[in-house]
Order: structure tokens, then C-alpha cells, then sequence
């Protein structure tokens, strides 16, 4: 074996290595990472409403699947203009788990302040 090959060969078990490594990462689905912080603005006469995905996966240890790609496409306000409150409080979107149960609810006045903040 001449020592070009050697190198080549070399250079192929990285790059095949790396390549299962990053499969294998996101398959377990641990440290895909995660988009941005956002706000929904259709909130008036209220503040606007953070989403964020550092505190629901990261700090809440909840799953991708628990959101996507129901009830939740993987596309930044693409449910917006059916999310009303009406339909989140019926236990749509953000209601799956802002229920009072998984997690606090939409329909207490106590708490509308937790979703609806000033940016
Ligand atoms: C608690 C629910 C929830 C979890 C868990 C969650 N997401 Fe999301 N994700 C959302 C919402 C809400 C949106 C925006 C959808 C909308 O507004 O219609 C979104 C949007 C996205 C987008 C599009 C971002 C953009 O800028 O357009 C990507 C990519 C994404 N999520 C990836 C992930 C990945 C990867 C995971 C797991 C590590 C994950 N999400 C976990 C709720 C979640
Ligand atoms: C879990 C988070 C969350 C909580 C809690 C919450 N909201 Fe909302 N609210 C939203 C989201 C998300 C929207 C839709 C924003 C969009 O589509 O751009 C919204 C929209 C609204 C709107 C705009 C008009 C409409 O009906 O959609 C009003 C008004 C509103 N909320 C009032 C309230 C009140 C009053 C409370 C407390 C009783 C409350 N919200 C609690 C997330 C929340
Ligand atoms: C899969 C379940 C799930 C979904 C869907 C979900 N959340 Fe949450 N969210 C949680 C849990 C659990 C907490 C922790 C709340 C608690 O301790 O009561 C939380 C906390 C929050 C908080 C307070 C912490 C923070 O990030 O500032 C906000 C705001 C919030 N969610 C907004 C939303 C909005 C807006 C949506 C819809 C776009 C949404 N959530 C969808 C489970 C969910």
C-alpha cells in the first residue's frame, strides 16, 4: 500500500465515522439543536407571547415528537392564524398541555400573564 492510499483510506473511516456519530446523535434525539426563542404577535389587546424551545426541550425535557409534527409543523407561525384563544382553550395547539394539568392553563386569569409578556 503506497501512503496516498493510506491517506485516503484514513480520510474515508473519518468521514464515514463522523457521519454514523451525527446519525446516531440525532436519532436519540439528545442534542439536535433546538431553533430560537420567538414571539406570536396576534395577542391585542395583550402583550405578545414567547415561544421558546430552549425551556420546553431543554428545561422541561419534553420531546420533539410531544410536538412535532402534530400538533405542530416544524415551520415558525405557521398555526398562527388558527391559534385564537377560543381554540387553545378548547385543547388545541399550546392547550394540548396548557390545560391546568400538564402544565398551567389558558383559562385562568392568574396565569395570562405567564404566556402574554411584554418582548
Ligand atoms: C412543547 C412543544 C415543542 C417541542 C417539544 C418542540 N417544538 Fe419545535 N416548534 C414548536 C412550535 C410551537 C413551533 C412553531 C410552530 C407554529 O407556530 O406553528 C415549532 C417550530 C419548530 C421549528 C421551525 C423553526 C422556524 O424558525 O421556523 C423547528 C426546526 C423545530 N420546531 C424543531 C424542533 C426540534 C428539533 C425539537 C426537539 C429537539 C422540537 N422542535 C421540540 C413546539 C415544540
Ligand atoms: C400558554 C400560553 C397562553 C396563555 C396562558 C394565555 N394565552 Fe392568550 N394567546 C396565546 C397565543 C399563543 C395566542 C395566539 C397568538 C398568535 O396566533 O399569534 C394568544 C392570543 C390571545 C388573544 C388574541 C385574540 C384571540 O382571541 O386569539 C387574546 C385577547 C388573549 N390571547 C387573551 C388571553 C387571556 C385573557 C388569557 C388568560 C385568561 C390568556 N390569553 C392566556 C397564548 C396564551
Ligand atoms: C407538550 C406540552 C406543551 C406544549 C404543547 C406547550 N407547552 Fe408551554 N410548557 C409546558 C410545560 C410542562 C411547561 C412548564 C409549566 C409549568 O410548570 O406549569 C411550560 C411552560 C411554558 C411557559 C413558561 C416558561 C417559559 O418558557 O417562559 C410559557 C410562556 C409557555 N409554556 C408557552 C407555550 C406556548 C405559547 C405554547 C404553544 C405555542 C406552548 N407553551 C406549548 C408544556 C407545553
Amino acid at each position: 500500500m503506497n501512503s496516498k492510499f493510506m491517506g485516503f483510506t484514513t480520510a474515508t473511516v473519518i468521514v464515514v465515522g463522523l457521519a454514523l456519530w451525527l446519525d446516531a446523535k440525532l436519532a436519540l434525539g439528545g442534542e439536535v439543536p433546538v431553533p430560537p426563542d420567538f414571539f406570536y404577535e396576534e395577542t391585542k389587546p395583550l402583550d405578545p407571547v414567547p415561544f421558546s424551545h430552549k425551556s420546553h426541550v431543554t428545561g422541561k425535557k419534553l420531546q420533539c415528537p410531544e410536538c412535532h409534527t402534530k400538533p405542530f409543523q416544524m415551520k415558525k407561525l405557521a398555526a398562527s392564524p388558527q391559534m385564537t384563544m377560543k381554540v387553545l382553550n378548547e385543547g388545541e395547539f399550546c392547550g394540548n398541555c396548557h390545560n391546568g394539568k400538564k402544565a398551567f392553563s389558558t383559562k385562568e386569569a392568574k396565569d395570562c400573564a405567564k404566556c402574554h409578556r411584554k418582548k
